[in-house]
């Protein structure tokens, strides 16, 4: 695994009418062989967000989740591959209703599986196991220059969250496990 070489192949995946489809074909090859991407980028030891590429048409990084990690549900506003490496990563998606979001299905992402999300999907995400998950995550847009929203997980209302906010609950997420 060429991890700038999947770069460069993920940038040129972009450029094609359907960039989405283009570049989850990339990422669906890359992860196939999970081991390989899991040597590349190295073991996860912390919660973190390793990026790989940024620009205003496409964000590349490899995300890490802490044992038993959950994310409260958020949107992105741009299309989003998810091409897990290693562990696993349960998603729950998300819809708008006249008084909210309510659960609307979930998806189980095992090693070698990569996932598709539209441009208003909305999930929250956990990782089920007592090791990390990782997975690969590639954005169709800046995904920290966007403002966009994360939902309070007890109450469920809207606030605003951008790439910041959520590189803050990564670092929170350490601390709570003494790193
Ligand atoms: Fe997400």
């Amino acid at each position: 695994m060429d991890i700038e070489r999947f770069v460069d192949d993920c940038v040129t995946a972009n450029t094609e009418a359907d960039a989405q489809a283009a570049v989850l074909e990339v990422l669906e090859r890359a992860v196939h062989r999970p081991r390989a991407m899991l040597q590349a980028v190295g073991e996860p030891t912390l919660a973190d967000i390793d990026v790989m590429h940024r620009s205003k048409t496409l964000t590349i990084f490899s995300a890490t989740w802490t044992p038993q990690m959950n994310l409260m549900p958020h949107n992105h506003l741009m299309w989003a591959n998810i091409g897990i490496y290693t562990g696993r990563e349960d998603n729950i998606m998300w819809r708008r209703t006249p008084d909210g979001i309510e659960a609307s299905g979930a998806t189980c992402l095992f090693e070698g599986d990569v996932a598709a999300l539209s441009v208003d999907a909305i999930h929250s995400v956990t990782n089920p196991l007592r090791r990390f998950t990782g997975g690969i995550h590639i954005y169709g847009g800046d995904f920290f220059d966007t403002a966009r929203s994360l939902w309070n997980p007890e109450t469920l209302e809207e606030e605003p969250s951008d790439g910041d906010v959520i590189r803050r609950i990564f670092e929170r997420e350490n601390e709570q496990i003494g790193k």
